[in-house]
């Protein structure tokens, strides 16, 4: 054979190597057609990846074709040729297999001869190829071991994308399970702050329907915890471990929500390049938390209520037939019963829905709460902002109950987070609180008051406090004052209370 015709077949195999070790991310399988390819074309008769196992320091076979003259069961670092190769670091060529005691004489008719290459990652060996061939007098050994030195070093590539690649999965599953002990515990029933008689019936609730599959209706006024009660019910159920996948029907535009819920087969539309799973797939398993259900498109609304009557749906463009098996929980602040009358939500899709309704009532109901909420958010928030804030002072304390809350929970919790920012003493006073909350009996803060000031700051606080227990109502507040509504019509002006905030 011709020198070239030799070349040329080496970069066959070359190329053959590297295709074989880049298509795939199973290393086992590629490393296999690595050795069938060095035996088909330089008659190889075995050959051998052995490598070092990072965990356990032993030598294994990883891939082996037909057998080698080295012994392929698990060893030692320095035993056997192979084991000197990976402690040393250096190729070792042995002409004649049957003079090396270290070797196994298989009983075959032929002379072999054995060369195994480190492999080696980081310029640290890792792993070693060995290779049998027919023992020739004038074979260029330095030739052979060049050779097989790239083809070793092909492997080691390979080797290190597999296990940066594996890492990765790893370093992911670990956060994964991570992340899914945090979502347990923030969803964890005492992390629901309140103890008023409405929030204990909502906990009730939630306790007898979280472990069935029954569709959940949560209603509520914005900010009043709904989303929070959804994550409830979900991490209290059976599917705690499968995914707890959210939609905010009134985030996408009606054009997107359908690919969005159901997903969308290739060439479903222009720009659908490959298949995408919708929402309800991804939540196979698990609840599908459809937010702002009110705000859900008519066309969108059939659609949904026929997976709620079949579990079954198709994807966009696709004809098969998807069956999901997807708990429902949706929740809206919208008076769905006034939209049904108005047509633009369907009744055959509220029943659906409305199988075991949920209110979460608004802050104002639950006053007992308020303070409760304001202590948890001033921990959490203090924490966060790395504030050693202990406590709110009673005039801000006043303040907080005595408002309304139109914006429930959430209003609370950004007022108290405002309230941690810019506070740089132990509590929390008045003028901490944002102006809504301001009212002159809660300024006790704020010193040295002229006596009319004074005087006008009580009487304000006064009115105030029987408003708020009147609802606003004048006339009994009036009465309560022992004063006559004319002259408490004045002084509302007067201090532009606007007795409407009180309903
Ligand atoms: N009982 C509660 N205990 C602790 N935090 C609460 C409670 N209720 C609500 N929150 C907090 O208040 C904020 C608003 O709650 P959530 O988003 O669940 O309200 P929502 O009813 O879904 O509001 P919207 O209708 O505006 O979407 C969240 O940050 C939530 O963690
Ligand atoms: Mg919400």
């Amino acid at each position: 054979m011709s020198e070239q015709t030799g070349d040329i077949r080496k970069l066959t195999t070359l190329l053959e190597v590297s295709q074989s070790l880049s298509g795939t991310l199973n290393l086992k399988a590629a490393l296999h057609r690595v050795l069938e390819t060095l035996e088909r074309h330089h008659g190889m008769i075995g050959s051998a990846v052995m490598l070092l196992s990072e965990d356990t320091g032993e030598i294994h076979t990883e891939a082996l074709n037909g057998l080698t003259s080295d012994n392929h069961s698990v060893h030692q670092m320095g035993e056997g040729i192979t084991g000197r190769v990976i402690e040393s670091g250096k190729p070792i060529v042995i002409p004649q297999v049957s003079r090396e005691p270290a070797l196994i004489r298989r009983r075959s008719r032929e002379e072999l001869s054995f060369i195994s290459v480190p492999i080696t990652l980081n310029r640290k060996p890792v792993g070693a190829l060995g290779v049998d061939l027919r023992f020739k007098k004038d074979r260029d050994y330095d030739r052979s071991v060049k050779f097989l030195k790239v083809v070793a070093s092909m492997i080691a590539q390979a080797l290190k994308v597999q296990r940066s690649v594996e890492a990765e999965r790893r370093r992911l599953l670990d956060e994964n399970i991570h992340l899914q002990q945090e979502l347990r515990e923030r969803y964890d029933f005492s992390n629901i702050i309140g103890t008023s008689g409405p929030m204990r019936q909502v906990y009730e609730q939630v306790s007898q329907v979280a472990r069935t599959n029954t569709t959940v209706l949560i209603r509520g006024e914005s900010g009043t915890g709904k989303e929070l009660i959804a994550h409830a019910i979900h991490y209290n159920s059976l599917r705690a471990r499968k995914p707890f996948i959210k939609v905010s029907c009134a985030a996408l535009p009606d054009t997107l929500i359908e690919s969005e819920l159901f997903g969308y087969e290739k060439g479903a539309f222009t720009g659908a390049q490959a298949r995408k799973k919708g929402r309800f797939e991804m939540a196979e398993g698990g609840t599908l938390f459809l937010d702002e259900i009110g705000d859900l498109n008519l066309s969108t609304q059939v659609k949904l209520l026929r997976v709620l009557q079949e579990r079954e749906f198709e994807r966009l463009g696709g004809a098969e037939t998807v069956k999901v098996n997807v708990r429902l929980i949706a929740a809206t602040n919208k008076d769905l019963e006034q939209a049904i009358a108005e047509g633009g939500f369907r009744e055959d899709l509220y029943y659906r829905l409305n199988v075991f309704a949920i209110f979460v009532p608004p802050l104002r109901e639950r006053k007992p709460d308020v303070l409760l909420l304001a202590d948890h958010f001033l921990e959490k928030y203090a924490r966060e902002h790395g504030k050693n804030i202990k406590r709110i002072s009673t005039p801000a304390i006043d303040m907080i109950t005595a408002y309304h809350w139109p914006g429930n929970v959430r209003e609370l919790e950004n007022c108290i987070e405002r309230a941690a920012l810019v506070c740089e003493g132990h509590a929390i006073h008045g003028h901490h609180l944002p102006p809504t909350l301001q009212t002159a009996s809660a300024s006790g803060t704020v010193t040295r008051l002229s006596m009319t000031a004074a005087i006008e700051a009580y009487e304000k606080d006064l009115i105030l406090d029987a408003l708020k227990t009147t609802r606003g109502n004048r006339a009994r507040a009036a009465a309560l004052l022992g004063t006559t509504e004319r002259i408490l019509g004045y002084k509302v002006k007067k201090y532009a209370i606007d007795c409407n905030r009180f309903r």
